[in-house]
């Protein structure tokens, strides 16, 4: 039987989700000056939980204080916070969804502004706006504290009410940067050869198996390919799920690009470094991913999802009646609607109102698909703040500002960062 959007999803650990959509990763920035959950986290999430989809990720929770990927990024380091992540996993999950915690390490994708001194898995810089300082290298028994920290992180999210777990493996952050050959330069047992440059994120997910046990799930975001030349390769990207079938997660979230390639918000790639030709559904800004989930597809043995453009009804029941792939990831529709997943589970709501398109610069060579590499930081950077304003408009139980632009909404999100980098009780 095809599947369908409304079927429940059974996963290798025994857990069940009510349905096949899920709400992807988005950064909250709304924690405390302790880098605590709050109040706002449960108002947007209670809002998110209500609206029908079976699975919810929380925007990525750090591992380390030290190292933020955004000011007001929840920090998990031990139970001091655990009130507050038992008020949040409570809310998140009213509707009777999932509600797992994305866990990161931003590594060299720590803004200055948290840190001058970011660490990685060797000193590539990440030269974006001259926003980011050249990471140092970590040593190796850093490398086996920070395997420590996801599965601390996650072992205090299990018992916080969670009811699941996702480290991030995509994008760019630090696991991304230690599977990369371009972030990762290393000659030990952490770099060279792909088996040591995946030895971060197997380790990672052993150790946090090991403390969560076999009937919690685990999930890793992954990118198809860094779309970067000399980067991670969908060739690598397969090789590395046959190993993830090995250490046994429950749930594989394909992506693909980071800070330095937007692909992962459908931003036009360099055609040098695109693998793949892409087919319509990519054409059409829809579905970016589906081409490259094909050949992970084919090995990967747990459920998969794919997030990345999703916005027609008709795209995600063919994806998922041909079984390309188990569950349909979206982000950014949930900052505009909460309540999406409802019409699209109810066959009501035909058409996602594909938003992003019209938050651009201007038409032509100053859209998403501009191939100049400034236009394509400003959108995405505006982009990012126009569905973060969206997103703290939920949590402070406002309406929805569509009017909005993109570099007001890019302007206020920097100035609010500002302001909570200052406030913070940590200073690096
Ligand atoms: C405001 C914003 C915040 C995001 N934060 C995260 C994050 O914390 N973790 C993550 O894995 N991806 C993050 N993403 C990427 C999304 O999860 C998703 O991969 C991307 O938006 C493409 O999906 P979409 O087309 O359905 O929005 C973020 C995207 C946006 C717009």
């Amino acid at each position: 039987m095809p599947a369908k959007l409304t079927d429940a999803l059974t996963l290798p650990c025994g857990q069940i989700i009510p349905n096949r959509i899920m709400k992807s990763a988005m950064t909250e920035g709304l924690a405390d000056a302790n880098d605590h959950a709050t109040s706002r986290h449960l108002n947007l999430y209670r809002r998110w939980s209500h609206g029908g989809a079976g699975l919810l990720i929380t925007g990525n929770v750090m591992i380390d204080r030290r190292y933020l990927e955004k000011a007001g990024n929840v920090v998990i380091e031990n139970e001091s916070g655990l009130e507050a992540l038992q008020a949040w996993a409570k809310t998140g999950q009213e509707g009777g969804n999932q509600l797992w915690m994305q866990i990161s390490h931003p590594g060299r994708q720590c803004a200055k502004l948290n840190n001058k001194q970011p660490v990685s898995a060797s000193d590539v810089q990440l030269h974006l706006a001259g926003g980011f300082g050249k990471p140092r290298w970590l040593e190796s028994a850093e490398i086996e504290e920070i395997i420590q920290r996801y599965a601390t992180t996650a072992e205090i999210a299990k018992k916080a009410g969670f009811s699941g777990v996702q480290l991030h493996g995509a994008h760019g952050y630090l696991i991304s940067q230690f599977l990369s050959p371009v972030t990762n330069r290393r000659t030990d047992q952490w770099g060279g050869p792909l088996e040591n440059r995946a030895r971060l994120l197997l380790r990672s997910v052993e150790a946090t198996r090991e403390r969560v046990g076999k009937g919690f799930p685990i999930s890793i975001k992954l990118n198809s390919a860094d779309f970067q030349k000399g980067g991670f390769t969908l060739d690598e990207c397969v090789q590395v799920v046959t190993w993830l079938n090995e250490v046994g997660i429950d749930l594989l979230e394909i992506s693909g690009g980071s800070y330095e390639a937007p692909q992962l918000m459908g931003f036009a790639g360099d055609k040098a470094k695109t693998e793949l030709p892409p087919r319509q559904s990519t054409l059409d800004r829809e579905a970016y991913f589906l081409d490259y989930t094909q050949a992970i597809r084919k090995v990967a043995t747990m459920p998969v999802a794919v997030t990345g453009g999703f916005r027609s009804l008709r795209v995600m029941q063919d994806a998922l009646a041909a079984g390309e792939l188990d569950m349909i990831g979206m982000s950014r529709p949930f900052a505009a609607d909460p309540e999406l997943a409802r019409g699209l589970l109810d066959g009501s709501l035909q058409q996602v109102p594909a938003i992003e398109q019209d938050k651009r610069l201007g038409p032509g060579f100053l859209s998403q698909n501009s191939r100049i590499g400034i236009v394509k930081m400003i959108t995405m950077q505006g982009q990012v703040g126009w569905f973060a304003e969206q997103m703290t408009r939920i949590a402070d139980n406002q309406p929805p500002n569509p009017d909005i632009g993109i570099l007001p909404a890019m302007i206020k999100m920097v100035r609010t960062e500002m302001k909570t980098a200052k406030a913070r009780h940590f200073q690096a």
